[in-house]
């Protein structure tokens, strides 16, 4: 028996990549989980390969940016099955673009997904897991939202925001049992880190003692730790995903 068993959750950007892989997990782990992004396609493959594996679960389309869509898919995970024991908020983009050339929509559409997004489904998800009791919010940042990283100041802003509202709502919300943790993967192979050159990969590599990219998986495992029992006395923390890169 997984160590979610009977537990309920909510990942956000489960269509690919890292969410996807947090899906799986936490069903894998026993969770009814709900897969949340903006391809109906993409997430009716994912929780038909959980369900076709013994898992439970289910999708729902909801750009997290849009407070009615982020409200209405909490709503459904509670109402479909009574309660909801944990919200990973995994749903990002980026714009990348130097400071000098960089658009005020490239700015605003990456703090708009990545941390508005996470607000609005953080205070949706506050009312019903206080009713509860209990609830375990886990946030997917970036370790460029902790040291920077040249052509993503809209990015390392959006995922620094990120950490900071992370443990306000850790402080806010820990008396009433619910944990908030943020987790900040360093560099993951996903379609996001495909559009790197092969010179950023190559500086990059030089400096990861583990010698190598991340694995969604790697992220996953973690997420799913901070999703169960053995992190009942975790909250506030950014646990940094890296290989070594930063330390
Ligand atoms: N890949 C990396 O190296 C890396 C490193 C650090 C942090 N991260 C973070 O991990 C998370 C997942 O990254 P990934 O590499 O899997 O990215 P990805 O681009 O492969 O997947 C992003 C997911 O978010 C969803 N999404 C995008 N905009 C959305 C919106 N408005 N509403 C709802 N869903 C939306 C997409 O549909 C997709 O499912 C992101 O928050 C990213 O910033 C990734």
């Amino acid at each position: 028996m997984g160590h979610l068993e009977g537990r309920t959750a909510l990942v956000t950007g489960a269509s690919r990549g890292i969410g996807k892989e947090i899906a799986r997990k936490l069903a894998e782990e026993g969770a009814a989980v709900l897969c949340v992004a903006t391809n109906e396609g993409l997430l009716r493959e994912v929780s038909g390969e959980i369900a076709a594996k013994g898992g439970k679960a289910a999708y729902a389309i909801a750009d997290v940016s849009r407070a009615a869509e982020a409200e209405g898919v909490i709503e459904k995970a509670v109402k479909d099955w009574g309660r909801l024991d944990v919200l990973v908020n995994n749903a990002g983009i980026t714009r990348d673009n130097l400071l000098m050339r960089m658009k005020d929509e490239e700015w605003d559409r990456v703090l708009e997904v990545n941390l508005k997004g996470a607000f609005l489904m953080c205070r949706a998800v506050a009312r019903p897991m206080m009713k509860q009791r209990g609830g375990r919010i886990v946030n997917v940042s970036s370790v460029v939202g902790r040291i920077g990283n040249p052509g993503q100041a809209n990015y390392s802003a959006s995922k620094g925001g990120l950490i900071a509202m992370t443990k306000s709502i850790a402080k806010e919300l820990g008396s009433r049992g619910i944990t908030a943790n943020a987790v900040c993967p360093g560099f993951i192979d996903t379609e996001m880190t495909q559009k790197m050159t092969e010179e950023q990969k190559k500086l990059l590599f030089g400096n990861i003692p583990l010698g190598r990219f991340g694995k969604p998986a790697d992220v996953a495992a973690v997420v799913a730790f901070l999703a169960g029992p053995g992190a009942d006395f975790i909250t506030g923390q950014e646990i940094v995903v890296v290989g070594g890169l930063t330390m």
